[in-house]
């Protein structure tokens, strides 16, 4: 779930951040590697509806993302300015909420549009897509998207076979390759969080033509060393204040109640330098805060990424620079320029396929469009 802000990890007594390993809450199973559907697991399906589903349930929570301004802008322009790739397509919305993504596709002039969404919210986007005309263009199929079939009819076999139209045959009547563009916001904090990626993975996997496109194409995962010494000293605060109640709780213990707990005392403390020093916090940074030029630490081109792309960070080296102008005395709050933790956020692109298929089958995005999360946008994304 998507409310805020930039990803900070904030720096304690000394500076130490590596980037290795696995960064996201990634839902595949690491033996197998396969994406678990949920195929009938009822346990499966209710403790994703309880940690992940639950929340996109809500209007509440869609109206956050539908009112984060940068975010809309970005897929308007990337669908409504690039019409012509929308014109007669078969279009896959993955994630699709309130439906807005599938009624745009729709308004471009795709001719068919499959909006799969998991939760209720897909009853709410049948009213959307209703309430807007589309709905003998826009199919919405509510479910998981990796276990979705499309509704491929006999009648529909015109608009799918095969790379070209021209070639009707029986064969490809058994070939799901069918969407001309997935589009789909699958993003979470730091990019990966979120762990939607291994679904529109699986779904372009099943569903996308070789010469399809994906919206967005390509996605950068970025860190650099920010200065935040208010909020850093608001935390080691916290901190302290949660040590302090503990101990207060310990001293009652003993005089109140008889019991001495303080053989917990390792294990309380260790539990709150981890959730207060050593995890990330979710914060909106202005582009002031940034200390060097970002370091961009994985990019992924949606069009060939794999599942294990989708698990994380590997481990990159780099090096930031990080000018002190002590000589400006004008300006200078020394503070202001302590590392006080590294910033994390992602930027993505849709814009013409890069890799080798794509560039000799699939066709050029015009008109290219960037959406950044990062504070160089002045810090007023939702979207993570
Ligand atoms: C970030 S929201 C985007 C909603 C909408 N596309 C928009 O841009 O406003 C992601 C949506 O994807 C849905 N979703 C996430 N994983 C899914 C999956 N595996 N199958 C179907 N829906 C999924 C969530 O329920 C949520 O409504």
């Amino acid at each position: 779930m998507r409310t805020a802000y930039q990803l900070i990890l904030v720096v304690a007594a000394s500076l130490h951040f590596a980037v290795g390993g696995s960064s996201s809450t990634s839902i595949i199973d690491t033996d197998t590697n396969e994406i678990p559907t949920f195929n009938d697991d009822k346990e499966a399906r209710s403790s994703d509806y309880a940690n992940y589903f639950s929340a996109y349930d809500d209007l509440y929570h869609q109206k956050v993302m539908l009112t984060d301004h940068n975010r809309m802008k970005a897929y308007h322009d990337a669908i409504m300015k690039n019409k012509d790739l929308f014109k007669d397509k078969v279009v896959l919305d993955v994630g699709s909420g309130s439906g807005i993504l599938a009624v745009w596709a729709a308004k471009a002039g795709a001719k068919r549009v499959y909006a799969i969404e998991y939760t209720n919210m897909a009853n709410h986007a049948k009213n959307v897509v209703k309430a807007n005309g589309v709905e003998d263009v826009v199919k919405v199929i509510q479910g998981a998207a990796e276990d979705v079939s499309l509704p491929l009819q006999e009648e529909d076999w015109d608009f799918f076979c095969g790379e070209d139209q021209s070639q009707k045959s029986e064969e490809c009547k058994g070939d799901q390759k069918v969407v001309d563009i997935i589009v789909s916001e699958w993003m979470g904090y730091f990019l990966l969080r979120e762990s939607m990626l291994d679904s529109v993975i699986s779904i372009r996997d099943k569903f996308l033509k070789k010469s399809g496109l994906m919206f967005p194409s390509h996605a950068s995962m970025l860190i650099s060393p920010i200065a935040t010494e208010k909020y850093r000293q608001e935390v080691e605060q916290d901190y302290s204040d949660a040590m302090t109640s503990w101990n207060e709780y310990l001293e009652r213990a003993q005089l109140e109640y008889g019991v001495d707990m303080s053989v917990l005392n390792d294990k309380y403390l260790k539990e709150q330098k981890q959730y207060y020093l050593m995890s990330g916090h979710w914060l909106q940074l202005e582009a002031e805060t940034v200390l060097s030029t970002p370091v961009v630490v994985k990019t992924l081109d949606m069009a060939t990424c794999t599942l294990d792309d989708a698990k994380g960070v590997e481990e990159v080296p780099f090096d930031f620079s990080i000018t002190m102008d002590d000589t400006d005395t004008n300006n200078i709050d020394k503070d202001a320029r302590h590392v006080s933790g590294i910033g994390a956020w992602f930027t993505v692109d849709f814009k013409s396929r890069t890799d080798d298929i794509g560039k000799v089958h699939a066709p050029d995005v015009e008109i290219p469009v960037h959406l950044s999360t990062g504070p160089e946008v002045g810090g007023e994304l939702h979207t993570s």
